[in-house]
C-alpha cells in the first residue's frame, strides 16, 4: 500500500494551482459499486468553523448519482504523470459507458464510510456530505466570467460541501 493516513492539518496542498494542473479524482460509492470522475474545480478551506472541501457536478455526469446516494465522496490528487492518462480517461469517458477503475488499473482503497479513493495518489482527502444546493443561475453578479461555462455545455452544478474527516498521504 502506497498511502497511509495522516493528520489533514498537516497538508499543505498549493490550493490555487493543484487543481488547475494535476486536476484530482471525484470518487463516490462503497465496497460494491462506485464511480470517479476528474475534477478541476474544489474548494479548501474552513466553513461554520469546521474544515471542510467543496466540490461541483453537473446533473449529468454518471458520478452525480453516486454522490446523491451516499453520505461520502473522495478527492484523490494524482501525480502529474497520470495527466494525460488517468485523468483524461476519467475526464473525458463516462462510467455508464467503461469501468474506468479497471481501464485506469485504479488501486481501490476506502476510508470512513467505505468512501472510495485510489492508492495511486498523492494525497486524498475523505468527506462526509454536510451541505448540497443547486447553484442558481439568478445569483450570477460577472456574466463575462460565468455564463461561458453553461448553455450548451451541461447543466448548472450541484454544490457539495463536505467535512474532511480523513486524508491519506505517502
Ligand atoms: C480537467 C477536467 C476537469 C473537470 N472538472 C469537472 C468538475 O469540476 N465538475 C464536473 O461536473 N465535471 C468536470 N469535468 C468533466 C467530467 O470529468 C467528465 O464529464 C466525466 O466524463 C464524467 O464522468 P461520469 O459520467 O462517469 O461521471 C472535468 C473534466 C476535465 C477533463
Amino acid at each position: 500500500m502506497n498511502l497511509h493516513p495522516v493528520d489533514f492539518k498537516t497538508l499543505t496542498p498549493e490550493i490555487f494551482q493543484v487543481f488547475g494542473t494535476q486536476n484530482a479524482l471525484l470518487t463516490a460509492g462503497d465496497r460494491t459499486d462506485c464511480n470517479t470522475m476528474t475534477i478541476g474545480w474544489c474548494q479548501l478551506g474552513r466553513l461554520w468553523s469546521i474544515p471542510v472541501c467543496t466540490v461541483y457536478v453537473r446533473p449529468e455526469r454518471y458520478t452525480y448519482q453516486f454522490m446523491e446516494s451516499q453520505d461520502y465522496f473522495t478527492v484523490s490528487v494524482l501525480p502529474l504523470s497520470h495527466k494525460q492518462t488517468t485523468m483524461q480517461i476519467c475526464g473525458t469517458k463516462s462510467g455508464r459507458d467503461i469501468d474506468k477503475v479497471k481501464e485506469c488499473g485504479l488501486t481501490l482503497r476506502y476510508g470512513a464510510g467505505d468512501a472510495p479513493f485510489f492508492d495511486e495518489a498523492e494525497w486524498v482527502l475523505v468527506c462526509k456530505k454536510i451541505f448540497v444546493q443547486d447553484m442558481d443561475p439568478t445569483c450570477v453578479l460577472d456574466q463575462e466570467t460565468i455564463l461561458s461555462h453553461y448553455g450548451k455545455k451541461g447543466g448548472w452544478h450541484r454544490i457539495y460541501t463536505g467535512k474532511v474527516v480523513e486524508a491519506y498521504t505517502k
